[in-house]
C-alpha cells in the first residue's frame, strides 16, 4: 500500500522552545541588526531558515556515539572510525579532518591558487570563491544554460556546461588550471542536482587535460537521492553506491559534514594523491591541529561517523527531499516566482520577478528577506548581489546574474505544521508588495559582505 503523506521518519524526545515575537519587536530588531539577518540574535527569530549548515538534529544513536568520543590528541579511536566511514564512501587514501568545510576549501586551494591560476566550476559556493580569490586565483562558474532561467524545467540544473570547460582549459593552459570543482548538489545555483553523466563527462575532460577535479560533495546524499529517482540505469543501485560512483570519478572532494554529515560541526578532505595529501596535511597542522583530529573533538568525530551512514538511509531522503518539494511546489501554486524544479536542501525565490519595481542595485533579494522578517519571524538569506556584486572601477555595481532569496530547510527539525506557517507568511507577502522599498548598502567588508554590510531603507 502508498499512502501520499509523507511523514517526518523519527519522534521527538527533546524540545527546544522557539519565541514569538511581534511584528513591533520584529521592526526594532531589524533595524538594530543594520537590515542584515545575520546580525539578528536567534532568540528573535521564529523559523530559521537561514542555513541548513550545522543546524541538524542529531538523532540518539550520534548522541550515544558521542558519549564514546576518544579526546586523545594523536591516534584518537574517534578519528579511526571518521576515518574508515569516509575511506568507505569516497574511495579516497588519505583523510584529513577539518573543523569545517572552509577550512579545507583554504588548505587545498590555496595550496593549489595563487596569482595565475584559475578554478572552474558549476558555481563556486561563496566561500570557495572567497578562499580561490583571497590565493589571488581567479573562480569561474560555467553552469548549463538552462540553470540560468529560474522556471525553466530540467532534471539536473546543476549540471556544468562541459564544452565551456573543454574551452576554457584549452584558452587558459591546463598547467594554470588550480582545479575543477562540481559542488554537487548546486547550492548558489538553486540546490540543483548534477547528473552522473555530467560528472562522467566533466572526469573525462579533466582527466584528458590532466587537470585535478574535485568534487564539493556537502550535499551528496541528497544528490545521490535526485540521481536515483531521475536518472536512467540508478533506479536499483543504493543512494550511497551512487554517491561512491560519483567520488570515484574525482581525483578528491572537500565536505562540510555540517550538511549531510548530519552534524553542528565538522567537515574532511579526502584524496587519492599522497603528495597533495602530504603537502595539505602540513597546512593543516599549521591552523587547524593535528592529522587525527583537525580542530574536531572526539566526540564530534564519532557523531560524524554515525551522520554520514545515517545520511543514506531511504526513509531519511525520501523525507527530506519530498517535504522541501512540499513546501517549494505549495508556493509555485501560489505563484510565488522561485527556481524551478525545486532542489534539495532549500526553496529559492526570484525576487527580482517578485519585486520587479525595486532596481538591483536597491537589492530586491535583501528587500524580501527583510519582509520575511517583520511579517512572520522568518529569517532567510540573500543569494543575489548583496553576495555576489561586485564594482566597476566606477564603483557601479556589477550585479549577479540572479537575485534570489534562499529558504534553506535545517535537517530533522521542523515538522511540516513549521512549513505550513512560512507558507501562509508568503500569502500575505502578497499584500502591498508594491510598495515595498530597497536597500542601500551603508558599510561593507572587502571579502564575504554579506555577512557583515550594514543597511539602510532606500528612498522610494
Ligand atoms: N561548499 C558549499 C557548497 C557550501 O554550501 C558550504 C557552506 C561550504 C562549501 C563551506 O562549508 O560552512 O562548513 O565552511 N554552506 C553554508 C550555507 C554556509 O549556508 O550554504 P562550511
Amino acid at each position: 500500500m502508498t499512502f501520499k503523506t509523507i511523514i517526518e521518519p523519527f519522534k521527538i524526545k527533546e524540545v527546544e522552545p522557539i519565541n514569538v515575537t511581534t511584528e513591533e519587536e520584529r521592526i526594532k530588531h531589524l533595524s538594530e541588526a543594520h537590515y542584515n539577518p545575520f546580525m539578528l540574535k536567534s532568540e528573535h527569530v521564529l523559523i530559521d531558515f537561514l542555513t541548513d549548515s550545522g543546524t541538524a538534529a542529531m538523532s540518539s544513536r550520534q548522541w550515544a556515539a558521542m558519549m564514546e568520543g576518544d579526546e586523545a590528541y594523536a591516534g584518537s579511536r574517534s578519528w579511526l572510525k571518521m576515518e574508515a566511514v569516509i575511506k568507505d564512501l569516497t574511495c579516497c587514501e588519505h583523510i584529513l579532518p577539518t573543523h569545517q568545510g572552509r577550512a579545507g576549501e583554504r588548505i587545498l586551494y590555496g595550496y593549489l591558487g595563487g596569482k595565475g591560476k584559475v578554478f572552474i566550476s558549476n558555481t563556486h559556493f561563496d566561500t570557495t570563491r572567497a578562499n580561490i580569490e583571497f590565493s589571488g586565483a581567479e573562480a569561474i562558474d560555467i553552469p548549463i544554460e538552462e540553470a540560468k532561467h529560474p522556471m525553466l524545467e530540467h532534471p539536473f540544473k546543476g549540471n556544468m556546461d562541459v564544452s565551456e570547460l573543454e574551452r576554457l582549459i584549452n584558452h587558459y593552459g591546463a598547467e594554470n588550471i588550480g582545479g575543477v570543482i562540481l559542488t554537487v548538489t548546486n547550492n548558489s545555483g538553486g540546490g540543483q542536482p548534477v547528473s552522473m553523466q555530467n560528472a562522467k563527462d566533466v572526469s573525462a575532460v579533466c582527466k584528458k587535460h590532466g587537470v585535478r577535479f574535485f568534487l564539493d560533495a556537502c550535499r551528496i546524499a541528497e544528490n545521490s537521492y535526485f540521481i536515483k529517482h531521475r536518472e536512467s540505469g540508478y533506479e536499483t543501485k543504493t543512494y550511497k553506491q551512487i554517491a561512491q560512483e560519483m567520488f570515484s570519478l574525482a581525483d578528491g572532494c572537500i565536505m562540510s559534514a555540517k550538511k549531510d554529515g548530519l552534524v553542528n560541526i565538522g567537515g574532511f578532505l579526502a584524496l587519492k594523491d599522497k603528495s597533495l595529501s602530504d603537502a595539505c596535511t602540513n597546512l593543516l597542522i599549521i591552523t587547524e591541529g593535528f592529522s587525527t583530529y583537525g580542530g574536531l573533538s572526539g566526540r564530534s568525530m564519532e557523531a560524524i561517523a554515525v551522520g554520514l551512514q545515517e545520511v543514506f538511509e531511504p526513509d531519511y531522503l525520501k523525507y527530506r527531499i519530498r517535504s522541501t518539494a512540499y513546501f517549494g511546489e505549495k508556493l509555485y501554486k501560489m505563484d510565488v516566482p522561485l527556481i524551478w524544479p525545486i532542489g534539495g536542501h532549500a526553496v529559492y525565490i526570484d525576487a527580482k520577478a517578485f519585486y520587479p519595481h525595486i532596481p538591483v542595485d536597491r537589492y530586491p533579494g535583501q528587500a524580501l528577506v527583510c519582509e520575511l522578517y517583520i511579517k512572520g519571524g522568518i529569517r532567510s538569506v540573500e543569494i543575489g548581489s548583496v553576495m555576489f556584486g561586485k564594482y566597476d572601477s566606477n564603483g557601479k555595481l556589477i550585479p549577479a546574474p540572479n537575485e534570489l532569496v534562499r529558504l534553506a530547510i535545517p535537517r530533522r527539525v521542523y515538522t511540516q505544521s513549521h512549513v505550513e506557517y512560512v507558507i501562509e507568511v508568503f500569502e500575505k507577502l502578497f499584500d502591498g508588495k508594491e510598495q515595498v522599498r530597497g536597500l542601500k548598502i551603508i558599510e561593507e567588508p572587502k571579502f564575504l559582505r554579506h555577512f557583515t554590510a550594514k543597511f539602510e531603507r532606500a528612498n522610494p
